[in-house]
């Protein structure tokens, strides 16, 4: 994700700057710059790749500066390059700017500022908000113009500016996006980040959304959306330096667990509209009578991606009415699969470069299929190949084990079931409409799963001894069923399976003895009682069986040892809820065993060979 430091004071700012990026690096990049004012002119250096690419153009120059902005970018809109890289520049060359988080408008507004005659010179949605503060810049009043420009934006931001008639002041503002106010000693910082600036003061205020703050050498002022100035709360930060890269968690899993709903909220943010209960992917450039051409679809991924694409072929196959298949890439690639010019391929992919991801790609390429990419990294292997691409904006995901992104991967295949149904005609605009309206209640329903997460802790503490663990479900639960025995296994190093319920009494059902753990998922309304019968047959040998279903379901308290509750949605959208306390419950039993979490032993993060 992008990172984000401001300085002024007496010391050498570049070097603040760099120094800072530096500890930004581990939440993931592709480019980095810095902006520093030297006499009355702003200089700006960025650079395509690591932060020692920064360093190495830099060459040491700027040291004299004392006032900058600097930015580690994760690429959202526009390839990883230099010219893509932050700061922007006005066209004066006067205003710089750093940014963090996405501009849901950017194409309108650099329509209008395009015809007003500016010119610009990134693919970046970040460019339009320099242009715009120029826009409005008049006397000297760079404060009013940053209020001018900000309340033009839609979406989210964390923003600095820079300007060189101001030699003496930044100017900062939030929205949706973090932000924090580092109070020195003669010397004030902006960040979106501790880490960035733990080496030089604990002291900071944390912006909130709609304000906009200034820093002088001298002092800091925080003002309001209204205008009004503000008092903000000092705070002081205890953790250290590896506790504050992971905002005070004691992992990154646990982090990008709790990230969910904003991850979530990014997601959905400008694809649904929920009053008028519609979905706009102009991501997928398939029309109606393309769409009518297509045959069959085929989803192809690896892992957790391969779990979100079972739950795409439940979504797929109910709204739009179309066989789908969904498959390991692995298997995909080698078993000659039936793919055409008419049929359809989704490929899922965190971080866009899997080997047999790619692969399959590449298969499905190379027999004339339409290809859609489901990822989350702007510019990797996948989103580069595919016809048409839909990122996950869940932010970059450090831990091996994938939370965050599955999460949003079953968003996006929500979203894209949604767009297919609705441009074929075989979902009714009432039944999109009621479900864009729950979508939009997601990301508050995944934090109040959340707040569940001590409940869990305790289960996972007994979870910790277990032997065996069964994940068992119907329909979309046993898709969950299967992503959490995976989440057990690899962090946890516990052995766990995944049954379709209905299969148990085919085989599975003789290793069913006294206390054998079962976690029983049950949101399914149409397979409820026969799920209710499955959890009978596991209750009759003996095993200990936890449920997992919607809040006011206190039937199945009586059918368990106990229930974890979810809040109420729509069956289809349970999954993304359900899995919350499995991803939990594999994270605390795995450091109750004292394994390495965010690095579980042989595995991977990208698996970028065969
Ligand atoms: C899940 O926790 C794993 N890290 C793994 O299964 C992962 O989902 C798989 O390797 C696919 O990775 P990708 O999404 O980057 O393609």
């Amino acid at each position: 994700m992008c990172g984000i430091v401001g300085y002024l004071g007496k010391k050498s700012a570049v070097e603040v700057l760099v120094e800072g990026l530096e500890r930004l690096e581990y939440r993931g990049y592709d480019s980095a710059g810095i902006a520093a004012l030297e006499g009355s002119a702003i200089e700006i250096v960025k650079s395509k790749g690591k932060i020692a690419d920064l360093k190495a153009k830099l060459n040491g120059n700027l040291s004299g500066s004392t006032i900058g902005i600097g930015h580690t970018r994760w690429a959202t809109h526009g390839r990883p390059s230099d010219a893509n890289a932050h700061p922007h520049r006005d066209c004066t060359g006067k205003i710089a700017v750093v940014h963090n988080g996405i501009i849901e408008n950017y194409q309108e507004l650099k329509e209008f500022l395009l015809e007003e005659g500016h010119i610009f010179l990134s693919e970046t949605d970040t460019e339009v908000i320099s242009h715009l503060i120029e826009h409005y810049y008049k006397d000297n009043d760079l404060f009013t113009a940053v209020q001018y420009a900000t309340s033009r934006l839609e979406g989210s931001y964390a923003l600095v500016v820079l300007c060189t008639d101001c030699p003496d002041r930044l100017i900062a503002a939030r929205k949706d996006s973090p932000l924090i106010v580092g109070l020195g000693d003669e010397e004030y910082f902006f960040a979106s980040d501790i880490p960035a600036i733990l080496k030089h003061t604990r002291r900071i205020n944390i912006l909130d959304d709609g304000e906009i703050a200034l820093i002088t050498s001298s002092k800091v002022e925080v003002y309001n959306s209204t205008g009004k100035k503000v008092a903000k709360k000092e705070m002081y930060v205890e953790w250290d330096a590896e506790a504050a890269e992971k905002g005070g968690y004691d992992h990154f899993m646990i982090k990008e667990i709790h990230e969910q709903p904003q991850a979530l909220q990014k997601t959905l943010s400008g694809r649904i509209h929920s009053e008028k209960g519609i979905v706009d992917l102009k991501e997928v450039s398939l029309d109606a009578e393309k769409l009518r051409n297509i045959n069959n679809v085929a989803i192809v991924a690896c892992g957790t991606a391969y779990h979100a694409g079972l739950i795409g072929k439940y979504a797929i196959e109910k709204l739009v009415r179309i066989p789908v298949e969904a498959d390991i890439a692995s298997e995909f690639r080698y078993r000659n699969p039936l793919i055409d010019d008419r049929s359809l391929v989704i490929v899922i992919s965190q971080s866009g470069e899997t080997a047999d991801t790619l692969a399959a790609l590449r298969e499905a390429k190379k027999r004339g299929a339409h290809v859609i990419a489901v990822t989350n990294v702007v510019g990797s292997t996948v989103s580069r190949e595919a016809d048409d691409v839909l990122y996950t904006w869940a932010g970059p995901e450090i831990a091996v084990a994938s939370t965050k992104a599955y999460t949003t991967q079953l968003v996006a295949m929500y979203l894209l079931a949604l767009d297919l149904g609705t441009k074929l005609g075989t979902l009714s605009q009432e039944k999109a409409a009621e479900i864009v309206k729950a979508l939009a209640e997601i990301p508050n329903n995944a934090a109040k799963v959340l707040e569940q997460a001590e409940k869990v802790k305790s289960w996972a503490k007994e979870a910790s001894v277990w032997k065996d663990a069964f994940f068992i479900g119907r329909g979309l639960d046993w898709a969950v069923a299967m992503e959490g025995q995976l989440k057990l296994k690899e962090i946890s190093y516990m052995h766990a399976e995944a049954y379709a319920a209905g299969e148990l009494k085919h085989g599975t059902l003789a290793l069913i003895e006294e206390r054998i753990p079962v976690i029983a998922l049950a949101t399914q309304e149409e397979l409820y009682d026969k799920m209710v019968s499955n959890i009978e047959e596991v209750n009759a040998r003996g095993a200990n069986v936890t449920g997992v279903t919607f809040e006011g379901n206190k039937e199945l308290e009586k059918a368990v040892n106990q229930v974890i509750y979810i809040p109420e949605t729509l069956p289809l959208l349970a999954p993304i809820l359900s899995v919350i306390p499995l991803q939990l419950l594999s994270y605390y039993a795995a450091v109750e065993r004292g394994c390495d979490v965010d690095k579980p032993r042989n595995l991977a993060k990208s698996v970028t060979v065969e």
